[in-house]
């Protein structure tokens, strides 16, 4: 993959970026895709198993984070900062988050931030400043313009089939990519339903430069996720998840009692962190797969077993080589 954008923007060696995941991506998992040549992700509250409301015991914890990571591998990693959307009334306050989450991680020299939930030039400047590469996450082609615009490296095009949070715009990972393609001159990840060589081959197809899975790194034995939700995420079929409106954002979910009860409470106006209490918490961290919430993708219905970290990424890398083989061969023959 010598001619590969991502792989030559990061330095890693194959264009496979894990991605970030509330709760679940912790030192030990970033640390582990690095180290196969991927690059890893520290997402938002890496490896906490408690709640905190404190800005700067969020901080500290990241930091404690960051420091392990270093410990563990010297490849490049990156961390997730959400940045917040304007329109929220959480704004000011995840502002404040984010604002010294970042602080934090340019005091420990991070290489490479992943920014997302909201809009591109809040922290690109200050960020890149540090010399640290940026990542940021698009839904549609006009963001992705902007995110070039902003001074972003490359742009992760989030496609409707992935897990956690999506646009309301619904564009699937088949047609976003490609748009994005012809938007932009930066590198671009496709993320959303990707979990294996073919996904690979396909987004590199469509026109992106790697990938960014989230939910082929859920059940893996490097991800902070509880036991029962790997068993859930390894046990579940096709037709397994299903999104959930919440007013600015859709969250792909796996279908639960949590996501059949959602729509209901928020017709009636009930505050939803008030009936489950840290829903995402509940689920991912202390294992209610009933009544919490499991982010997850689609691609989910691939994923039969749990594997390390590398394996995935060495599966990938090996099976790439017969997947194009196959479309080779599928080509029709009188076509020159
Ligand atoms: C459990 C889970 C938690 C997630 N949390 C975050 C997050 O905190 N920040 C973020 O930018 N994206 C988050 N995402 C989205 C992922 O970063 C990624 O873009 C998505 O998982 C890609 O699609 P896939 O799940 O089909 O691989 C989350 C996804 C999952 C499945």
């Amino acid at each position: 993959m010598k001619g590969n954008r991502i792989c030559r923007l990061l330095g890693i060696r194959y264009p496979i970026v894990q991605a970030p995941m509330n709760w679940i991506t912790g030192a030990d998992l970033v640390a582990a895709v690095s180290n196969a040549g991927g690059l890893g992700t520290l997402g938002p509250n890496a490896g906490a198993d408690t709640i905190t409301s404190d800005v700067d015991e969020t901080a500290e914890r990241l930091r404690r984070q960051i420091r392990k990571v270093k410990s563990l591998t010297d490849k490049p990693f990156s961390v997730n900062f959400l940045i917040g959307y304007e329109k929220w009334d959480m704004s000011e306050v995840g502002r404040r988050f984010s604002q010294r989450c970042i602080e934090v991680a340019l005091e420990e020299g991070i290489p490479v931030a992943t920014t997302s939930v909201g809009p591109p030039q809040v922290y690109t400047r200050l960020l890149k400043e540090a010399g640290v590469k940026v990542l940021h996450a698009v839904s549609t082609a006009a963001q992705a313009q902007k995110a070039e615009k902003a001074g972003v490296d490359a742009v992760i095009c989030e496609g409707y089939e992935g897990g956690g949070h999506k646009a309301l715009t619904e564009l699937t990972t088949m047609s976003i990519v490609p748009m994005v393609a012809d938007a932009v001159k930066i590198p671009i990840l496709a993320a959303g339903g990707i979990a294996d060589a073919r996904g690979l081959v396909a987004a590199l197809a469509l026109g992106a430069d790697g990938v960014h899975m989230g939910t082929r790194f859920i059940a893996t034995h490097e991800s902070d996720a509880h036991p029962n939700v790997k068993q859930a995420v390894i046990q579940s079929r096709d037709d397994c998840t299903v999104t959930v409106n919440k007013y600015l954002v859709a969250g792909r979910d796996l279908r639960n009692r949590f996501t059949t009860k959602y729509p209901e409470m928020m017709a009636q106006g009930t505050s939803v962190e008030g009936l489950f209490q840290h829903p995402m918490y509940r689920a991912l961290v202390r294992g209610d797969v009933d009544d919490g919430e499991i982010p997850c993708g689609q691609s989910a219905g691939t994923i039969d077993q749990i594997v390390s970290a590398a394996e995935v990424i060495e599966s990938i890398m090996q099976e790439t080589r017969a997947v194009m083989k196959r479309l080779e061969a599928r080509m029709p023959s009188n076509h020159s």
